[in-house]
């Protein structure tokens, strides 16, 4: 069954206002989203935060739910926290790492996550080694193999890397993961949302998101997977009352459920819109949804790329719904920049977001257009007129 494209965009305000190709930074929130969180914000003025929340019990319990539902994995595997970046921090930061354990990532790596392999590799002298690209630009799961040995303490890979169109091969890494018996940490914030994401498919042994980009959820929210075997292998790095409790005056005990990778306090509307969010997407069907991304995401590729002075730099033998290219005369900033004034949101992948692929490839800062379901093939004309435009100008 097509998509019905037109309730899609009736369910979103902001498609009445912008052309909107910025979905990998923060997609706009459908409608029941925001009255969601607005409800529970309303409720919190007139009853106040802690009666509020005790009265939306069930509906924030739904959220686990939701999350347990679309990742095919247990509620209690699920904790919800602001963003993604903490989300894999918890799991990342509560690994005991020792010298000579090795760390096996990709060229995609993201900043945040790679910042903090080197300040563990430095505080505790594990190696980090990046796994080469194969040809299609993925992550070389033939190479991945031949590196392991028993010193890979963990493999962490991101999905959708923030600066393009691949789709990293995380299922054969995880079959890599799971026959050595090696942890999987899988980055899904710009695939969660987008495709359909299986956890036991896929393999990986934790699994962090974000609300905000291709789920439609509310900013400042994130979730973090953790395989039920590994919860209590883990120490989170941080805890609070939440997470512990404190049994005596000399001792505390660590939930023994994910929870114990939240804090006490946090964005309950935000908490709640995350679940009507997730829900919104699974009844659309996380297939369906991937099906209409690529498609469009094909299609913006293949046009953009037509137009004199655009370079395409999207790799991958699957790819997804973001487009990035770089631009002559105009640099990234200033495309962006402009775009905006004529209504059209892109960002621009800098390169220092994923250092490791863009030192390799040379890549400059480039503009990032993102597509979700809700977009349409008229848009991706009239974004490409505009571009066309606005470059023939600048010569
Ligand atoms: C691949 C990837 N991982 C992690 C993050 C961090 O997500 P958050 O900003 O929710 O912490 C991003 C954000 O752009 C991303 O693209």
């Amino acid at each position: 069954m097509p998509l019905d494209i037109d309730r899609a965009r009736r369910d979103t305000p902001g498609c009445t206002e912008v052309v909107h190709f910025n979905n990998a930074g923060a997609a706009l929130p459908p409608q029941p989203v925001l009255d969601a969180q607005l409800r529970h914000l309303h409720r919190e003025a007139e009853m106040g935060g802690y009666e509020a929340a005790a009265d939306a019990e069930e509906t924030l319990a739904h959220t686990y739910a939701a999350i347990a539902t679309m990742l095919g994995c247990a509620p209690d595997e699920v904790a919800v926290v602001e963003n993604a970046t903490r989300a894999w921090d918890m799991a990342f930061y509560a690994m005991a790492f020792e010298r000579g354990d090795r760390i096996l990532t990709s060229p995609a790596s993201y900043a945040s996550n790679y910042i903090a392999m080197l300040q563990v590799a430095r505080r505790t002298g594990v190696t980090i080694d990046v796994v080469p690209r194969d040809e299609a630009g993925q992550v070389d799961v033939a190479q991945l193999a031949s590196m392991m040995d028993d010193n890979v303490a963990l493999i962490a890979l991101t999905h959708m890397p923030t600066n393009g169109g691949l789709v990293n091969p995380a299922a054969e890494v995880g079959a890599i993961a799971r026959d050595a018996g090696v942890p999987f940490l899988l980055d899904a914030c710009q695939s969660a949302g987008q495709m359909p994401l299986d956890v036991g498919a896929l393999g990986c042994t934790m699994l962090s998101a974000t609300g905000r980009k291709f789920l439609r959820g509310p900013r400042g929210t994130g979730f973090l997977y953790v395989r039920r075997d590994w919860i209590e292998r883990l120490e989170p790095p941080l805890l609070d009352l939440h997470a512990a409790t404190w049994v005596a005056p000399d001792r505390y005990e660590i939930h023994p459920d994910a929870r114990r990778f939240e804090t006490w306090e946090g964005y309950v509307a935000g908490k709640i819109g995350l679940g009507v969010a997730v829900d919104y997407a699974l009844e659309w069907g996380l297939d369906a949804i991937f099906e209409r991304v690529q498609r469009l995401a094909a299609f913006l590729r293949q046009q953009v790329a037509a137009l004199p002075g655009v370079t395409v730099h999207d790799v991958g033998r699957v790819q997804g719904g973001i487009t990035t290219f770089s631009t002559e005369p105009m640099d990234a900033a200033a495309l962006k920049h402009a775009l905006r004034a004529h209504g059209f949101n892109v960002s621009v992948s800098p390169r220092s977001s994923t250092r490791l692929d863009a030192e390799q490839r040379r890549l400059p800062d480039l503009v990032r257009a993102s597509v979700h379901y809700y977009n349409t093939r008229t848009e991706i004309d009239r974004f490409c007129a505009v571009v066309r435009d606005l470059l023939r100008a600048a010569r």
